[in-house]
């Protein structure tokens, strides 16, 4: 088990769709696991959506998995936070590189990793964004973003 506050941080563009779902995924599967000393927040790198409500379609999927977003608001990446989490979980190539502005230290991004690398490491597999998309879409991000979760979940005990 990870020592005492391990912390872990996704990040998207808006806030509003699949890293509220990330946080939403790994908070459920943390529960029921009985692990509660594992700190779980996500953000965006845009600042578009700061203080809005996750989308509907994200806080519907999460809901036919019992997973609850409604009271998510969303929020924007800080400098702060690569010394406030033990590991930043990006979306996507795009947030990648965003938050790599955010780094003044570039060893800053030793703890930044595509979450999907958690299942194929090194491979940068993207959870793409659905925001234009249908629900199918966010069908799909749902079930991407629930396999490296339940993945990362078995490397923290
Ligand atoms: P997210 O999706 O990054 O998964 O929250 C998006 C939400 C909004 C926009 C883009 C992506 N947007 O362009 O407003």
């Amino acid at each position: 088990m990870k020592s005492e506050n391990y912390s872990i941080l996704f990040v998207c563009l808006g806030n509003i769709c699949r890293s509220p779902l990330a946080e939403g995924i790994m908070k459920h599967i943390l529960n029921k696991k009985n692990i509660n000393n594992i700190i779980v927040k996500s953000c965006g790198t845009e600042s578009y959506h700061i203080g809005q409500k996750a989308d509907k379609r994200a806080i519907m999927i999460g809901l036919k998995h019992n997973i609850d977003i409604t009271s998510h608001i969303a929020s924007r990446f800080k400098h702060s936070y690569f010394n406030e989490f033990n590991k930043i979980y990006v979306m996507d190539n795009d947030v990648y590189e965003e938050v790599a502005k955010f780094s003044i230290d570039k060893k800053k991004m030793e703890n930044v990793h595509f979450l999907m690398d958690v299942v194929f490491p090194n491979k940068k597999i993207e959870i793409p964004d659905p925001y234009y998309g249908g629900y199918d879409e966010f069908e799909k991000v749902f079930n991407m973003i629930n396999i490296a979760c339940e993945k990362l979940s078995l490397q923290l005990i």
